[in-house]
């Protein structure tokens, strides 16, 4: 059995509501959650490896230091997210009260840890969102009185990683100063996991706002003996018409997020899908399909008309942090990815406000700029 780690003792006490339901190695075994060999010290491996990618990119100028990965934003823009007003009775947990209404940021992003990456190469594409106003106690014992919520989606429904080791190998060859080691470092994702890497990094979006993300990996939903894992999904309210223009500047994906914004509203719908009889929620490389396992809609996203391109917002941004352990124990995070991120965002994010001499806080939702 694995034995009961700081953080996982620390989960069991702040997720009072569904300890019941967790064994003392803090995994939830009815929903699936088991093990990686080595998990824990695998763990600790890609937080050091994350953490000195951080300081290795920042300028010798000093700061910004950026984020590892997810490190240029297109753009990040208050928004609303409100809950339909009629749910089924299995969705109806933590913040899905039908009729709520919340206050949003949420960060667009290129997946590549270099900012200045052009928008027109293929990349992986982030929607970070973080809803305030959350009532409840969170997961995370420093951040519990905090009243936000993070989901987080890329523009691919897989994660090309989910056992630890193959990832802490990817993520240490990628940073050698080596050429070669670097070159050869996606071979350490396995035939599979390069297959959907290569998949994922290689689409070429038209806007961020016509483009859907979905969480890749699951949560639980509710708690206690009717808890269920889902996976999560933005899709954009109508289908997209752009098309990416013949001669795009590097930053074109935020130029096309400004005209937008300039025009009118942008809206997505928000969906849940829960897991089929079979899925499982360790196995990030597998999808779970739609034919079996239908997304269903849960809340509105509008992103209101606004000029987000001010340099209070731009720096209010950067300084946010997105965890998907800033959460509800009715949406704890489920499986090895997730357990490994519980580490790794939180040692990423304390490294780049030390560097930057910011102070690491939740946003109210009061907000405005
Ligand atoms: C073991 C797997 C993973 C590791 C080690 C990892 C690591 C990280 C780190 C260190 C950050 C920056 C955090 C910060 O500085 O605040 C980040 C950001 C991000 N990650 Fe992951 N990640 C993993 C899996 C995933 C998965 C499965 C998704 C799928 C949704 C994802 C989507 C994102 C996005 C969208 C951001 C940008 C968040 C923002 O805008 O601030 N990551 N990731």
């Amino acid at each position: 059995m694995t034995p009961l780690t700081a953080p996982m003792a620390a989960l069991l006490l702040t997720n009072g509501a569904c300890a019941q339901a967790i064994d003392p190695s803090g995994l939830d075994a009815t929903l699936g959650e088991v093990a990686w060999p080595d998990e824990d010290a695998l763990t600790a491996r890609i937080a050091e490896a994350s953490r000195q990618e951080v300081i290795d990119r920042m300028s010798p100028e000093g700061p910004p230091a950026r984020r590892d990965v997810h490190s240029k934003a297109h753009g990040c823009v208050y928004a609303t997210f409100r809950v339909e007003s009629e749910l089924p009775a299995g969705l109806t947990h933590g913040l899905f009260v039908p009729g709520s209404r919340y206050n949003a940021w949420i960060r667009f992003s290129n997946g590549s840890g270099d900012p200045t990456r052009a928008d027109a190469r293929g990349d992986v594409r982030g929607m970070a969102i973080k809803l305030t106003g959350v009532p409840g106690d969170k997961i995370l014992p420093a951040e519990r009185q905090a009243t936000t919520q993070d989901f987080i989606l890329i523009s691919h429904p897989t994660f090309f990683a989910d056992d630890p080791a193959r990832y802490a190998k990817f993520i240490e060859r990628s940073s050698s100063k080596n050429p070669l080691v670097k070159w050869v470092a996606p071979l350490a994702l396995g035939w599979k996991g390069l297959n959907i890497a290569r998949r994922t990094v290689s689409k070429r979006i038209a806007s961020p706002f016509e483009t859907r993300y979905w969480s890749t990996v699951p949560s639980q939903l509710g708690v206690g003996a009717g808890r269920q894992a889902v996976k999560y999904s933005a899709r954009p309210c109508v289908p997209g018409t752009s098309t990416i223009p013949a001669d795009p500047g590097p930053n074109f994906l935020r130029e096309v997020m400004v005209s937008a914004l300039a025009a009118g509203e942008v809206c997505f719908d928000f969906l849940v899908q829960t897991r089929a009889p079979g899925m499982s929620v360790e196995d990030s490389r597998t999808e779970w399909t739609e034919d079996q396992a239908p997304f269903v809609k849960v809340a509105t996203i509008t992103i209101p008309p606004q000029v987000f391109t001010t340099p209070a917002q731009e720096a209010f941004c950067e300084a946010l942090s997105f965890t998907p352990w800033h959460s509800l124990p009715e949406h704890r995070p489920l499986g090895g990815v997730n357990r490994v991120r519980r580490v790794v965002y939180e040692s990423v994010s304390a490294a780049r406000h030390e560097l930057n001499g910011v102070a690491r806080a939740e946003p109210s939702g009061v907000e405005r700029f």
